[in-house]
């Protein structure tokens, strides 16, 4: 049976049940092809992030090395070794957006939060990302906030958003 993630209340849980809930995952998906990758995301899901330790816990219990967890984490841009913030915004850099001034909000993000990309504020409030293509390319520039997508983003604007948080 495939654990819901989406279903977890993961933030309220202590350290011990979220390593425990990993534990669940790893033995649910360690046979099935790519499981990994999948294990991963999971694993992100319920603790948040992958701090090295919960990448050694996850390599120890699939009796792989260390350097192959962390080559996978290490490519994908889905992926954080560092905690992120309540509140996630990715901006979008695929073609698209990036042509219609998706450099633009990045920048404008840098003004307002102060944050460069991958870079959390103080208060842990919010998460400065960027993302490619997620195929709203004909209302570029896309920016996400957590599960909110806003389209043709307009920079002057984005005080505005953020407000809303
Ligand atoms: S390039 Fe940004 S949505 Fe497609």
């Amino acid at each position: 049976m495939d654990i819901q993630v989406e279903q977890c209340n993961c933030s309220e849980l202590t350290e011990e049940e979220k390593l425990e809930r990993i534990a669940e995952v790893i033995e649910d998906y360690r046979h099935r092809e790519g499981s990994l990758i999948q294990i991963l995301h999971l694993a992100q899901g319920i603790y948040g992030y992958l701090p090295i330790h919960v990448q050694k816990f996850i390599a120890q219990r699939l009796n792989i090395p260390l350097s192959e967890v962390y080559g996978v984490v290490s490519f994908y841009s889905f992926f954080t070794t560092s905690k992120r913030g309540k509140y996630v915004i990715r901006v979008c850099l695929g073609t698209a957006c990036y042509v219609r001034g998706g450099k633009k909000i990045v920048e404008r993000l840098h003004e307002i939060l102060g944050l460069d990309v991958g870079e959390t504020t103080p208060d842990g409030k919010f998460t400065l990302e960027v993302m490619r293509c997620i195929g709203a390319c004909s209302l570029a520039p896309a920016i996400t906030i957590n599960d909110t997508v806003y389209k043709q983003v307009n920079p002057d604007k984005l005080q505005q958003i953020i407000d809303l948080y």
